[in-house]
């Protein structure tokens, strides 16, 4: 079976990585330094696991029979675009934020939606680190295929499981990154600080309790607060995603989760005030200085 990763960054090598030593025929795809890097060396995995493989990678997608998506939130469309120039059954986002599904389900008719709190952060081109060994929840968004990836990420040894309700499961994850991400990304400190000094704290409580209000107008009880609080100590040494975009002068996805929320607050008359500072302040430092 032929597996395509779509964006093979970090976490898209780290799942590359999983599925080639489960067996499966994989394509990477990928662009600029990491691709030139993973055709050239292969990829070195450091961290939890040592390894070097050598790869396949491709910079425009191939047929494929399955498709993961682990491209950053705002590439979703141009991907989802470039996927449809060719074939394949079935598409999986494992991505950040909120949205990501929704635009694929309007290109394919088979999407599955993915959750994952595995962890992996780019070392330098064509290089990864495996930081964290998680969890990766998938269910069907459009279509019936969470199987066939159930399949094919357990006999893989990935921890995978699949839900009823994955979009609760989006929003969920979300939630925890629209607390975490944007304070650690403005604070410039690892994900632990957030649980462990009480005036960071004491915003981080207040975003989930915001975030806590709306899931719950959209029917979702969960509580945001002792998520957060139990990631953050437990990837207490973490860099968050959005820390490492901003350091490196990239675009964060800030829209796709704190944007995401502020848009559904509006929906229901809520002025999700917490969040819309958060994303304010990512926005503006996403513009920088000359
Ligand atoms: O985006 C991230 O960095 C991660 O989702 C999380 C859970 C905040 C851990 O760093």
């Amino acid at each position: 079976m032929k597996i395509q990763i779509m964006g093979a960054g970090a976490l898209g090598c780290l799942y590359g990585y999983m599925l080639s030593k489960g067996g499966y025929e994989v394509v990477f795809v990928a662009k600029g330094e990491q691709y030139k890097a993973l055709e050239e060396k292969g990829l070195r995995i450091t961290g939890i696991e040592e390894d070097e493989i050598d790869v396949y990678v491709t910079n425009r997608p191939e047929s494929s029979d399955l498709v993961f998506l682990t491209v950053k939130a705002y590439d979703t469309m141009n991907a989802a675009k470039m996927l449809r120039s060719v074939k394949f059954d079935a598409v999986c986002s494992l991505q950040n934020g909120v949205g990501n599904e929704e635009i694929l389900a309007r290109f394919f008719e088979n999407v599955v939606g993915g959750v994952t709190t595995y962890g992996a952060n780019i070392a330098e081109p064509g290089r990864i680190v495996y930081a964290g060994r998680g969890r990766t929840l998938i269910g069907n968004y459009r279509g019936e295929y969470a199987e066939a990836f159930y399949e094919v990420l357990s006999s893989s040894k990935v921890n995978v499981e699949v839900v009823d309700d994955i979009n609760e499961r989006i929003w969920e994850k979300a939630a925890i990154n629209a607390v975490i991400n944007p304070i650690t990304a403005i604070c410039r400190v690892r994900n632990g600080m957030i649980a462990e000094m009480q005036e960071i704290w004491e915003i981080a409580e207040r975003t989930a309790i915001e975030c806590e209000e709306i899931l719950s107008r959209m029917g979702y009880e969960i509580d945001v607060r002792a998520m957060v609080r139990d990631v953050a100590l437990k990837t207490s040494e973490n860099r968050s995603s959005m820390l490492q975009d901003v350091e490196k002068g990239k675009k964060t996805e800030v829209e796709f989760i704190n944007g995401a929320f502020v848009k559904m607050a509006e929906k229901f008359g809520i002025n999700a005030v917490y969040n819309r500072i958060l994303l304010n302040l990512v926005r503006g430092i996403e513009l920088g200085v000359d």
